[in-house]
């Protein structure tokens, strides 16, 4: 069986059974929408904290600042404010901190359980948001909305990797990524929508209806089975086995199902994860954890995600025009992560890492001259001809869909398939951890970044695209259509990290020291 089985890294070699059934794609699916919490959250609060009603009640001070168009106020530091910021980057704390605790619920009580305990508290998030009368409220709300974000991405990233065959689970665990995009555009068309409300509590409807994506995860999680690689984990042989040929479409799951066997009688004699994830075998996973996640933040993504509003009104857009431009960026996001969705399986994960590298730089670039030119150092002129605005959202439209068919999907698609099985609980966790830290200083440090480096902001996140796609084109190897149990074979080959694999690694992954031929 899985012993006799000669690996290739290009995919040529061993295989299990595998094909896109209903039932895979319809759990995927559900699983996925786990996406949608984060996503609106992404893109709800830049435009709440560009409306005028919700500044004027919680953060007036901001809202005369940016009223005041004194000589003294430079237009790149109108926004400029602390506590607006904390608003906006609580959320992300709490999931950093929350994301360990899932790892535990997740591999105890299975993944679905986490999903559920996730979309619960995003909807106590929502409600007390909507139905905030201070600021404490606001970022008490934001807190538990963080908290269910922590549980969403600890477990589904995971769960779509086990559900889904080898040759296609970039498609399936990218399905994530492409809710966290339409949870994203949700948000941005119902600021657009709410901004128009005369009253003064549209803010409440844009916060508030952060209930709904928590509802489809709390319940659709409930419909959900478990993965084979829990079930077996929790005790559960048979069980495991017939999901395995439920989800593969298939009864030859034999060597699949030996393996799943194998990789969690490895886990359970891990006692201590965390220790064995330090340990030097496990360096280049590791590394990549780490990396992976810091560099696709550094991409500088979110300081459109967050603050495409505000950004755009700081160089000169209307204030519906502003939010008009964010749902076109939203769009853009949504339809281009799509082209990863089907390529990424077949090109590989490589040549979408330095194709999005190198668009993203080209156009970063060309927006920082853009901005350069029109505002300088001061930002004094305000006004912008049709023209320029429109080439100005072009080029960022260009750098959006380079992330959205790269580091975007791929910053959660290649950590959550290449740890073996024993440590991937903590090596998603590391993921998640690091990358709402780095999500949480950006979001922090933007608008006092945008008013001291001024253009210059685009330079600084071009420099590093530059230095991780050089990261990626060194130190990555291909992932793609690689079973995960057979995954320290590709980091053996591996040019540098070669030398972090020992022999046993590769014997214990293929089954041949435990399970008699
Ligand atoms: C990132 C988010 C980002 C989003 C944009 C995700 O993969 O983790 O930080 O806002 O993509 O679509």
């Amino acid at each position: 069986m899985a012993g006799g089985a000669v690996f290739n890294v290009s995919g040529a070699g061993k295989e299990y059974k595998g094909k896109m059934t209903v039932f895979v794609f319809l759990t995927c699916l559900v699983a996925a929408t786990g996406g949608l919490i984060f996503g609106y959250d992404i893109g709800i609060s830049g435009g709440v904290t560009s409306m005028d009603n919700f500044l004027l009640k919680f953060f007036p001070s901001v809202y005369r600042q940016q009223q005041k168009h004194s000589r003294d106020t430079n237009e790149y530091c109108k926004f400029n404010s602390d506590l607006l910021t904390l608003f906006t980057s609580s959320l992300y704390l709490a999931a950093l901190v929350s994301s360990f605790f899932a790892a535990t619920v997740t591999r105890a009580f299975g993944r679905k359980w986490s999903m559920f305990g996730g979309g619960i508290t995003f909807i106590f998030g929502a409600a007390i948001n909507g139905a905030a009368v201070n600021v404490a409220m606001l970022i008490l709300g934001r807190i538990l909305l963080g908290i269910g974000v922590g549980f969403a991405n600890q477990s589904v990233p995971v769960y779509l990797s086990e559900m889904a065959p080898a040759k296609l689970r970039g498609m399936l665990n990218i399905g994530f990524q492409l809710m966290i995009t339409i949870g994203i555009l949700a948000a941005n068309l119902i600021n657009y929508w709410t901004a128009q409300i005369r009253g003064d509590w549209g803010w409440r409807v844009s916060l508030g209806l952060a209930a709904v994506p928590g509802a489809i995860i709390a319940v659709g999680s409930l419909l959900l089975p478990d993965t084979p690689n829990s079930l077996i984990e929790r005790g559960y042989p048979e069980a495991a086995m017939a999901m395995l040929r439920r989800v593969r479409g298939s009864d030859d799951i034999q060597a699949e199902y030996q393996d799943l066997v194998t990789a969690s009688n490895d886990s359970k004699t891990v006692k201590h994860p965390w220790k064995n994830i330090l340990q030097r075998r496990n360096r280049p996973q590791l590394t990549m954890a780490v990396l992976i996640p810091f560099f696709q933040q550094f991409t500088g993504i979110n300081v459109i995600m967050f603050y495409a509003p505000v950004l755009f009104k700081t160089v000169g857009f209307g204030g519906q025009a502003a939010l008009m431009s964010s749902v076109i960026t939203g769009l853009v996001n949504a339809l281009a992560t799509t082209v990863s969705i089907f390529s990424v399986d077949r090109v590989g994960r490589r040549a979408l890492f330095l194709e999005g590298g190198a668009q993203m730089l080209i156009s970063q670039i060309i927006v920082g001259v853009l901005i350069a030119v029109k505002f300088g150092v001061t930002g004094a002129e305000t006004e912008l001809s049709k023209g320029y605005a429109a080439m100005l959202v072009i080029f960022i439209c260009l750098y959006v869909s380079a992330f959205a068919w790269s580091w975007g999907p791929l910053g959660w698609l290649v950590p959550s398939e290449i740890f073996p099985l024993e440590i991937r609980p903590a090596g998603q966790s590391i993921n998640v951890s690091v990358n709402m830290l780095f999500t949480f200083i950006i979001a922090e440090a933007f608008l006092s970044m945008l008013c001291h480096l001024k253009f210059g902001l685009f330079f600084f996140f071009a420099g590093w695209v530059v230095i991780m796609t050089i990261f990626i084109a060194l130190f990555l190897p291909e992932t793609k259509n690689v079973p995960i149990e057979e995954m320290s074979f590709v980091w053996k080959k591996h040019w540098f990290w070669g030398k972090f694999i020992p022999d046993d690694a590769l014997r214990a992954r293929r089954g041949d020291a435990r399970s008699p031929k």
